[in-house]
């Protein structure tokens, strides 16, 4: 509840019908903030980890500090046109239209197991696209986290129908 209780909802944003989970009143609260990254970085301490990826923009809020906390480095997973040098990128489907991430190719090594974080997971298309990204670099995604999960729309059992581990601090309904 140190967690749930923090995270704000208003209602019809960014369009009618949606309730918006929104972290802000999360992360400007050092107790959430704190109790957010532990709560994930102690899930992880003890697994064998080379990177953390996190997804633009909200997933680099999160995955950074869980990087430094875990001793790894963050690799940014970001909206397409956004990282200079080479990269490789996959096309993935919004509620409305398409979109693309990309990463860059010398981001990921053969081999490399990599905790893959975002803010939350909707349809679970945009973690699909970037877990994917990780796996054709030849890396192995150890994990999908989250801060929030909503289990309604299923994009966690869109996850783990694909073989992925999915890890979520709470969920709204
Ligand atoms: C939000 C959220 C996830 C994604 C989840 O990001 O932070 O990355 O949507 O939706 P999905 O599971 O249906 O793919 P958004 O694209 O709004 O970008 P932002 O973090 O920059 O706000
Ligand atoms: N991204 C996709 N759906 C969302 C929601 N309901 N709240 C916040 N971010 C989202």
């Amino acid at each position: 509840m140190q967690i749930k209780s923090r995270i704000r909802t208003i209602a019809h944003y960014p369009h009618e019908g949606i309730m918006f989970r929104d972290i802000t009143t999360l992360l400007k609260d050092p107790v959430g903030l704190r109790a957010t990254i532990q709560e994930i970085t102690n899930r992880y301490k003890k697994l064998e980890i080379d990177k953390v990826a996190g997804i633009e923009s909200r997933g680099f809020i999160i995955g950074t500090p869980v990087a430094y906390e875990l001793g790894l480095g963050f690799v940014p997973i970001r909206k397409k046109g956004k990282l200079p040098a080479e990269t490789r990128g996959r096309d993935y489907q919004l509620e409305y239209g398409s979109d693309r991430i990309e990463i860059h190719v010398d981001a990921i090594q053969k081999g490399d197991r990599v905790l893959l974080v975002d803010d939350l997971i909707a349809t679970g298309g945009t973690a699909e696209a970037a877990a994917a990204l990780i796996q054709e670099m030849g890396g192995e995604v150890v994990e999908c986290c989250f801060v929030i999960d909503l289990p309604d729309v299923g994009g966690r059992l869109r996850l783990e129908n694909q073989g992925l581990k999915v890890f979520a601090l709470c969920d709204f309904e």
